[in-house]
């Protein structure tokens, strides 16, 4: 098989708090948080294209794009991102279509998330591929859930059941026509789905949970990064790390 890899990466890391760098951008474990999240993939023979969506304003792109191109043969392309997440996958999904057929793979994996191990790509990979719609990695909760009684206060208003619930993670595998379609029809409907699985959903697909590894975190507060550093340098004899 082959596929195609999308990265957003044209958030504005508000949570990250201020600062010059957008948060994939900062240094981590001898390179750059998005430098991590790609790594694994360019190593990959069966990653035949990749396309990042980047902020209008990203001047830092073009710098990591030169170092990525330097470890492997895979073309990547980058493409304006929009306001949301999915905006900014939808448009590198349409660069994608004038090039490739609907029912190429294609995987989306966030740049936040510098953790990804070859093993988890492999395993969404093997499961994704028999399955009729795709699939996402993702982490059965195992906290107590509790939901405040308004949005923004403090108060527990009751405790949600966690049986069967799961974090979604990145990356996730869908067919290129059929994901675009999903996100399409959210534009229309001015829904904004948080990640493609839920666009999915909306089309009435049941995508498959594929269960990933925890150190596969999104990298949201300068807290996260301290924990990828950790994740990664511990992992470096044994995953693959820029
Ligand atoms: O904001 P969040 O942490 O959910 O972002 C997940 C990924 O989506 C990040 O890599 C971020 O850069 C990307 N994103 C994007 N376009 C947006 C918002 C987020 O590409 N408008």
């Amino acid at each position: 098989m082959r596929y195609a890899l999308v990265v957003p990466a044209a958030g504005s890391g508000r949570r990250f708090g201020a600062s010059v760098l957008r948060k994939q951008y900062e240094p981590l474990a001898g390179a750059t948080v998005i430098e991590h999240a790609l790594a694994p993939f360019l190593a990959d023979a069966r990653c035949h294209r990749v396309v990042v969506a980047i902020a209008a304003d990203d001047t830092a792109w073009p710098h990591v794009a030169a170092r990525c191109g330097e470890r492997g043969t895979c073309p990547i392309g980058a493409v304006t991102g929009g306001a949301e997440r999915a905006e900014s996958v939808l448009r590198a999904l349409i660069a994608l279509r004038s090039g490739l057929d609907d029912d190429e793979w294609v995987l989306v994996h966030d740049a936040a998330r510098p953790c990804i191990a070859r093993a988890e790509i492999d395993a969404l990979i093997a499961a994704a591929l028999p399955h009729p719609v795709g699939a996402l990695l993702a982490v059965p909760v195992a906290d107590t859930l509790k939901r405040a009684a308004v949005t923004g206060t403090t108060a527990v208003a009751r405790t949600e059941g966690r049986e069967s619930l799961w974090r979604a993670l990145t990356p996730q595998m869908f067919r290129l026509g059929a994901l675009a379609g999903a996100l399409e029809a959210a534009q229309a409907a001015s829904r904004q789905p948080t990640d493609e699985s839920q666009a999915m959903e909306w089309q009435g697909y049941a995508p498959l949970l594929v269960p990933g590894d925890v150190r596969n975190i999104k990298v949201t507060t300068p807290a996260d990064l301290a924990l990828a550093d950790a994740i990664l340098q511990r992992n470096r004899t044994t995953r693959q790390t820029p």
